[in-house]
């Protein structure tokens, strides 16, 4: 791919955990990639908690992203190893596992259905009566009836993935242009780059958008491209443990209380996280007092002991939702425009996989196997013929066409 003088390789539109990981990768192989962003290295990571738990949110009929966000889980500690080269910063991750508690008998007879489909694809989770997970978290509330142990869920801090992937980017000579996209630049059937809201057009080989929930936004995209991604807003906690933590929670504890999911984020440094709703309130990005009541409510059924704690942080962040509740992941029908977006719940869970794939859709054109399932493509509307093809018109074309996926040169 050769280098035209002035000119990026590649564009990424979105300076979050995907955009600069995306960033990272690619410019590590080689290619020249400018990041646009009016404030790299904040965006949903912000908020995130950093539950590492391809396990134990497992859901039915997701087994395709089960496997990315497995095989993604399995890259992280080699993923931080290479970052902490580069930046000295282990990000905080912690092997601390997951334990998975019921309430009451519905939560009992949920988590069980959940047991035998985590057996059903050879799991590890391990089944604990009351009993037991209050030997292992003793702070849990005597009504706890049981729960998952899921050793192989660990944890990381958003906040400092995302400061070291921003400096990765740095040391990696990946250009930091601190302005907001207004629209992509289409010419000659494909993406041709960026232009920016103080009218710079930022001329690129290839342009990724990696926007998190304004994905969808992005102006001077042909119908069918725009990613079908919507914000799905989540509120969190941040309380704080004095002291060491193993007598308070030694790892993430998370339950399913009255069909909503609590969870609560033991980290090094003391902070407990505490997450996190799920509204569908389009860019509302505030805080609510009832937002807060339930997720105080929910998580001191589970560890009465949290009204304890000085609560230092409430904060509210927006998941880019996809339909399916997976990522779109490379080529679009429009050559030379490339997404990384609609992570969902899985964002920093999926940011090491996520870099992989795009670094080398990027250099190569070609997508990774493992990234097949989760083509852009997929949302596009079944082909139709056109009225005029319907009516035996020869040479007609259907009317919902589109370009074959457009592999970027
Ligand atoms: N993955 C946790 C959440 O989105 O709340």
């Amino acid at each position: 791919m050769g280098h035209v003088a002035g000119h990026p390789d590649v564009v990424v539109v979105g300076g979050g955990v995907i955009g600069l990981v995306t960033a990272w990768r690619t410019a590590l192989r080689g290619l020249r990639v400018t990041v646009l962003d009016p404030a790299p290295g904040g965006g949903a990571a912000l908020v995130a908690a950093g539950m590492l738990a391809a396990v134990s949110e497992l859901q039915y009929g997701e087994q395709e992203l089960f496997r990315l966000n497995l095989a993604s889980a399995e890259r992280y500690p080699s993923f931080l190893a290479e970052l902490g080269e580069v930046t000295g910063d282990d990000c905080g991750y912690r092997a601390c596992g997951t334990l998975f508690v019921a309430l009451d008998a519905d939560d009992r007879a949920q988590l069980r259905e959940l047991h035998a489909f985590q057996g059903s694809l050879g799991l590890d989770a391990t089944w604990l009566n009351g009993r037991e997970c209050r030997r292992l978290e003793p702070m849990l509330a005597p009504g706890v009836h049981g729960g998952l142990r899921v050793d192989g869920d660990h944890q990381v801090d958003p906040r400092r993935l995302v400061a070291a992937l921003l400096t990765a980017c740095e040391r990696a000579g990946v250009v930091l242009r601190r302005a907001t996209a207004a629209r992509v630049e289409v010419a000659g059937g494909r993406a041709t780059g960026v232009t920016t809201d103080d009218g710079d057009t930022l001329s690129a080989g290839q342009v990724v958008l990696a926007a998190g929930s304004g994905s969808g936004r992005l102006a001077g995209l042909p119908a069918g491209v725009l990613p079908p991604v919507r914000p799905v807003k989540g509120q969190v906690l941040r309380l704080r443990v004095p002291g060491p933590l193993a007598p308070f929670l030694s790892r993430t504890v998370r339950a399913v209380v009255r069909g909503g999911s609590v969870y609560l984020v033991p980290r090094v440094n003391g902070e407990l996280v505490v997450g996190a709703t799920s509204e569908e309130l389009g860019e509302d990005t505030t805080v609510t007092a009832g937002g807060v009541y339930e997720l105080l409510r929910d998580a001191h059924e589970l560890v009465p002991g949290i009204t304890e704690l000085p609560l230092v942080e409430t904060r509210a962040g927006l998941r880019p939702g996809s339909p399916d509740n997976a990522p779109l992941l490379g080529p679009t029908a429009l050559p030379g425009l490339l997404l990384a977006t609609g992570h969902h719940r899985n964002g920093i869970l999926l940011t090491p996989v996520t870099g992989d794939v795009m670094a080398h859709v990027l250099t190569t054109g070609e997508v990774p196997e493992q990234a097949a399932p989760f083509s852009p493509g997929r949302f596009l509307p079944e082909p139709g013929p056109s009225p005029a093809a319907a009516r035996g018109v020869p040479g007609a074309q259907p009317l919902e066409s589109h370009p074959p996926q457009g592999v970027a040169p």
